[in-house]
């Protein structure tokens, strides 16, 4: 069903312009903002037009909040041309509305762009139907050999109820994949725990797996409920577990065989239900060579094993990605006018190898979608043209990586005027997140 939303704040048309227009099966004129959200709220309007009076300046903000609260509608304006002096006026036309008509209303030709914006928006909706329906499964996209040989294995893993390891570069999507696991399993009315080995200091790893009891230590105020405890009737997500202490490694073989566990400061075992899923990006084989890995435990974690293929072999998944990227961002964003790639865009992301593989592609992107001035991201915006070579050659990839990400922090926050509340939410992240890359990248927050 066609569906047009009019916000006629004047009511200068008096609820007539939907009829005389006939160009929808159903419209709502309204002439109240929060009447304007309850509709967009209640029906999906695939167009709305907004009419504006001089006063629009007064108006700017309702409806930018308006427009950036649905995506799937394509909007058009009915301004008086004074109005089309403002600055702030002409940069929220330019960067969401499709179309505009300047007063005395020219009822037929404003039909027939609305009729237009009709087509565009139905022509969206049928791109995004099919990109979701054929190109992810488990909510992981992909359509290439190796990502459709990945989901048959994980079609038999899901519910098979064992230890899962999940293996994979860098940024391939290993916590991904662990959260389908549980999300699809007979666990996901569970929880999903997730322990990063990697990031918990050797001396507290066994307090946040085990727990304690209170007065187990000094400082232990309180009893506290381990992370495997916590995954009772769920998932424990032990990721990077090739980081996990060697010293502590025979008390987690303990846990997994027993399906208990003892808190810290008690000699009572505790039965756990949990299913273990561990993710790592070492060979875990090589770690056991060199002593850094118990065997037996290696075993214990190993019973079903899946391994993520680098970015750089999934072929035309890499654009799939790409696409799928920008259209959430989009979404995100509704004021961007990034459209698509330009083809030098699209060759440079299918020559580069992707150290970084699915986050790095999304790092450039969120980036290039900041910074870029056209309707196409080029080579340039996504950091190919300087950086293809540098990034190629960098040392580690850890450097790559920080390189990227402070490179990205910096431009959000020069894009934002140094506003670092603006820059947190426009990357998706906390205050204090932003706060301390700030200072590991020594980034000052005034220009
Ligand atoms: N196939 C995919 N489809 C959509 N998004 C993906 C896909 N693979 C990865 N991502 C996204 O890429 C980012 C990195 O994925 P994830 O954190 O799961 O990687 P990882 O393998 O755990 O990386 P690391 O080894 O560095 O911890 C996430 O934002 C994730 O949502
Ligand atoms: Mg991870």
């Amino acid at each position: 069903m066609r569906t047009m939303l009019i916000f006629d704040p004047e009511g200068r048309f008096s609820g007539t312009l939907g009829d005389s227009l006939d160009t929808s099966d159903r419209y709502h004129c309204v002439e109240t903002f929060s009447e304007a959200q309850q509709v967009l709220r209640d029906f999906p309007c695939q167009v709305g037009l907004v009419v504006f009076d001089s006063r629009s300046d007064g108006l700017l903000r309702d409806v930018e909040s308006l427009v950036n609260s649905s995506s799937i509608t394509e909007w058009i304006a009915i301004v008086p041309s004074d109005a089309l002096r403002s600055a702030n006026f002409q940069s929220l036309l330019l960067a969401s509305f499709y179309d505009y008509h300047t007063l005395p209303l020219d009822v037929p030709r404003l039909a027939v762009t609305v009729g237009h914006a009709f087509g565009k928006a139905s022509l969206r909706q049928s791109v995004v139907n099919s990109q979701g329906e054929a190109s992810s499964r488990f909510g992981i996209c992909g359509e290439s050999p190796v990502m459709q040989a990945f989901f048959q294995q994980l079609e038999r893993v899901v519910d098979a109820e064992l230890t899962v390891l999940l293996g994979g570069e860098t940024g391939t999507g290993k916590e991904l994949v662990a959260k389908a696991i549980h999300g699809y399993s007979s666990r996901s009315r569970g929880p999903f725990v997730a322990v990063n080995c990697a990031a918990i200091p050797e001396n507290l790893i066994q307090a946040e797996l085990f727990g304690y009891e209170k007065g187990a230590f000094s400082g232990a105020t309180q009893r506290k409920i381990g992370s495997i405890e916590a995954a009772n009737n769920g998932v424990l997500f032990l990721d990077e577990v090739g980081d996990f202490p060697l010293g502590l490694q025979a008390n987690l073989l303990r846990a997994l065989q027993e399906r208990a566990i003892i808190r810290v400061g008690s000699v009572t075992p505790i039965p756990v239900d949990f299913r273990v899923i561990a993710a790592t990006h070492i060979d875990l084989l090589e770690a056991v060579k060199a002593g850094k890995f118990r065997e037996d435990l290696y075993y214990r974690l190993n019973v079903l094993h899946l391994s993520l293929p680098p970015l750089r072999d999934r072929g035309d998944d890499i654009l799939l990605l790409a696409k799928t990227i920008l259209h959430n961002l989009a979404g995100a964003y509704r004021r961007t006018r990034v459209a698509g790639f330009t083809r030098e865009a699209i060759g440079a992301m299918n020559n580069y190898k992707w150290p970084g593989n699915v986050r790095e592609l999304k790092n450039r992107i969120h980036r290039a979608v900041i910074l870029s001035e056209g309707r196409l991201i080029n080579a340039h915006d996504l950091g190919f043209d300087r950086e293809h070579q540098a990034t190629e050659t960098a040392v580690t990839l850890v450097d790559a990586r920080t390189r990227l990400d402070r490179e990205i922090v910096e431009n959000c926050l020069r894009a934002n005027a140094n506003n670092v509340s603006k820059t947190a939410r426009q990357l998706g992240i906390s205050r204090v997140t932003l706060y301390r890359m700030l200072n590991k990248y020594s980034i000052a927050t005034s220009a």
